[in-house]
């Protein structure tokens, strides 16, 4: 069977993500890439032996041995390069969030709703997780009850410090959201992923800790620093802290909050669900396993293991029990889901975010930004 040719354009922080997780899947192989930063995406390219290299996203759409492209630029040209990916046929696998503005998600998926052969994904890679996965199952059989209080916080230090700086803070580039648009969109995306819930209302509190900082003249790297080098100070609208409490479909209620000013956190991603018979928690930093809390027998740890995970969860996790699988396997997992599904008979549910699904999200951070601004609640 002929391979599915996959194309990746934005070759920065996550894109080299990208290239490693289709190198492992063997249905797919990446016959180019394109960036902007040309030598950039050149030094890509001869590193991982890909044989085609492109400046602009308008080549690479253009080549015709291209099936699939993944959209690793930064937030404000998903719209423009994921509706052109869309109208060439190809399918699309695109980064998160799905687009700026709900206005434009709203545009995406009326021109999407004209290529329905095209499969289009968009990259909540949390959902992929294995222990995710089961807590979804574990939920839907009714293993802790009702789902009554969902809460938890997803919590990293890389804008510590005023010297700290990313695109992520201009809102030309990334949106009018850092904090909520970059890590609180994969925290709503996973828990109303495993609880089957929707967000419908929200009451948010944002606020920008680091009111001015000093933007590197030469930004190298999508996280980077001005120690020691010459900067400017600039101005910051974007929020570096969110808080939001919420509402949902079903009757539930919860509270996260999210920041990139916690220090000592790397990647600290952590909810629990509380229903009317038990509890379950998980938290990415150690993501092998599940806490299951009970209150008439013990609380335990549910270990990941292939031999007793849930059937529907085991074409998410490969390795054997205690060789423990991290961030790069479900962020691979979640990228093998979009090509299983296209390779499909595509009559099932996909696993991964679906274009309505991500639009959802983009409406969910316009909420959060309105309720923070007028001090209110906000129905969705
Ligand atoms: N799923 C995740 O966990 C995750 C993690 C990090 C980033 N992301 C998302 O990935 C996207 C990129 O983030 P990043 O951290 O890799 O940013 P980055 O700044 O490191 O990389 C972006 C790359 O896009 C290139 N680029 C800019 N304009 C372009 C254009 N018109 N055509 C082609 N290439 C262009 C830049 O030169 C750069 O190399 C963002 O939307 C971000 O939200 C997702």
């Amino acid at each position: 069977m002929r391979k599915i040719r996959v194309g990746i354009v934005g070759m920065g922080y996550i894109g080299e993500s990208h290239i490693d997780a289709v190198r492992r899947i063997g249905d797919c192989v990446i016959t180019a890439v394109a960036d902007t930063n040309y030598e950039l995406a050149k030094a890509k390219a001869e590193k991982y032996g890909i044989e085609n290299c492109y400046a602009s996203v308008e080549e690479l759409i253009a080549d015709k041995n291209i099936d699939a492209v993944h959209n690793c630029t930064p937030n404000y040209l998903h719209f423009d390069i994921n509706r052109q990916i869309i109208e060439s046929g190809k399918h699309l696998l695109s980064e998160k969030p799905l687009t700026c503005t709900y206005k434009e998600a709203l545009e995406l998926l009326a021109v999407a709703a004209k290529m329905p052969e095209v499969v289009a994904a968009v990259n909540f890679n949390y959902r992929m997780n294995p222990m995710v996965q089961e807590m979804r199952y574990r939920i839907a059989r009714g293993d802790i009850g009702d789902v009554r209080i969902i809460s938890g916080s997803y919590l990293q230090d890389w804008l510590l410090y005023d010297t700290d700086y990313s695109w992520r803070l201009e809102p030309e580039i990334a949106g009018n959201s850092c904090t909520i648009a970059d890590i609180g969109s994969h925290w709503m995306d996973a828990v109303q992923h495993v609880t089957g819930n929707r967000i419908t209302e929200v009451m948010a509190d944002l606020v920008t800790f680091i009111p001015y900082r000093k933007k590197p003249k030469k930004l190298t790297e999508t996280f980077t620093t001005a120690q020691g080098g010459e900067y400017e100070l600039c101005k910051i609208e974007n929020e570096d802290y969110g808080a939001v409490l919420f509402k949902t479909d079903t009757g539930a209620h919860g509270c996260f909050y999210v920041s990139e000013l916690c220090a000592g956190h790397g990647c600290c991603f952590e909810f629990e669900i509380n229903g009317s018979k038990a509890s379950l928690r998980w938290n990415q930093e150690e993501n092998d396993r599940l806490w299951m809390g009970l209150r008439d027998a013990d609380n335990r740890y549910i270990i990941r293991n292939p031999n007793s995970i849930s059937p529907g969860v085991r074409p998410y996790t490969s390795l054997a029990m205690g060789h423990p699988e991290g961030w790069n396997d479900a962020f691979c997992g979640n990228i093998r889901a979009f090509y299983n599904y296209i390779l499909s008979d595509r009559k099932e549910r996909p696993p991964f975010a679906t274009l309505e699904e991500a639009a959802y999200i983009v409406r969910l951070v316009e909420a959060v930004i309105e309720s923070s601004r007028k001090k209110a609640w906000v129905k969705v």
